[in-house]
């Protein structure tokens, strides 16, 4: 056991604090447009719990329905699950920064909305199966054990992405993790917007409505710390930024569009397999847009990105799925990318 050394009986003031450290013991306010979107954050609060779940009735849907419609809500989950521990550590990293008082909170209410979110997709996976996650359900169809196959392959895929964003937090600025940030923000606020547009179940709506609302918000804390720290970004950080969106691509597609394969380890039915679901849920009133609508939703989101980041000439990486041409990004590792949503 390590003794604690003893400072007041030798001197008046304390020896400095060794940094990083979480005390900054300070309310400094710099940023004014952190300080609005935390007092939007605040207005905007919203209950997963409380929508109009009485006016949802699972039982109105077959198993293949209810199934296939679970299915994509465990995808959702595979991103927003990661989300709240995700902007956790950030939070962590802002208070060893010493960021601004306002910039702690909007964090902090990034870390509250994702646990919404989080909230969101395991209220309608628990309704629809009837049991309170899909890996340890007992399907009941034949296309609900092939879609349970999907989603272990998907959660093995995802928990391998979490050791390396423990070693990337503390190996990157801030200012690096929030254009990873950034581009998940707009690939989040992408697909609640198509999903509140397609969806005809009221409880989903609703929700999709204020998911979409919160990643707005959290688009606006990424792009009101860029404006903030951009203009004096270094070089290398740059190139780094370069890399993380072309893997940020990569890991999104899953499910903003489909999973690149390779990238993702899955087997090679699982495209099929999931659009078979994806029609079968779009039939019955969820709106997941096609395959064709989501590719071009998804280019333009990237676009979208490329426009901010050609503000502060950051190279965009080439995208050739949709068709984006820029600096060829060919060593994606695998262990240093920050997956976020
Ligand atoms: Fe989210
Ligand atoms: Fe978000």
């Amino acid at each position: 056991m390590s003794e604690k050394e003893w400072f007041a009986d030798k001197m008046e003031f304390p020896p400095e604090t060794p940094q990083p450290n979480i005390y900054p013991l300070s309310w400094e306010r710099k940023t004014t447009k952190m300080q609005e979107v935390w007092e939007a954050a605040q207005r905007e609060t919203w209950d997963p719990e409380k929508l109009s779940w009485d006016t949802f009735d699972p039982d109105q849907y077959s198993w293949e329905e209810r199934e296939s419609i679970a299915y994509w809500w465990t995808l959702l989950s595979v991103f927003d699950y990661s989300a709240p521990p995700v902007f956790a550590e950030a939070l962590i990293k802002t208070y060893e920064d010493h960021e601004e008082d306002p910039v702690r909170r909007c964090f902090f209410s990034v870390v509250r909305d994702e646990q919404n979110h989080e909230q969101m997709c395991g209220l309608s996976i628990t309704k629809l199966l009837d049991h309170p996650d899909a890996l340890t359900y007992t399907p009941k169809t034949e296309l609900g054990k092939k879609l349970q196959r999907n989603a272990k392959w998907l959660y093995f895929n995802g928990g391998r992405y979490w050791n390396g964003y423990k070693k990337a937090v503390p190996k990157y600025s801030l200012a690096v993790l929030f254009s990873s940030f950034l581009m998940g923000e707009i690939a989040a606020a992408t697909i609640f917007h198509q999903m509140a547009k397609g969806c005809e179940e009221e409880v989903f709506q609703e929700a999709f409505k204020n998911i979409g609302r919160d990643e707005g918000r959290h688009m606006a804390i990424c792009m009101a710390l860029m404006e903030r720290d951009y203009p004096g970004l270094q070089s290398e950080n740059k190139e780094v930024i370069t890399k993380q969106i072309r893997a940020g691509y990569l890991f999104l597609s899953a499910v903003l569009y489909e999973p690149p394969m390779e990238f993702w380890d899955l087997p090679d039915d699982f495209i099929a397999t999931q659009r078979e679901a994806e029609e079968i849920a779009r039939n019955a009133g969820f709106g997941i847009p096609t395959a064709e609508a989501k590719l071009e939703n998804w280019r333009n989101a990237m676009l979208n990105l490329k426009g901010v980041l050609d503000r502060y000439d950051i190279p965009f990486p080439a995208i050739p799925e949709v068709g984006i041409t820029g600096q060829e990004v060919l060593d994606v590792d695998l262990e240093e990318i920050i997956p976020i949503f």
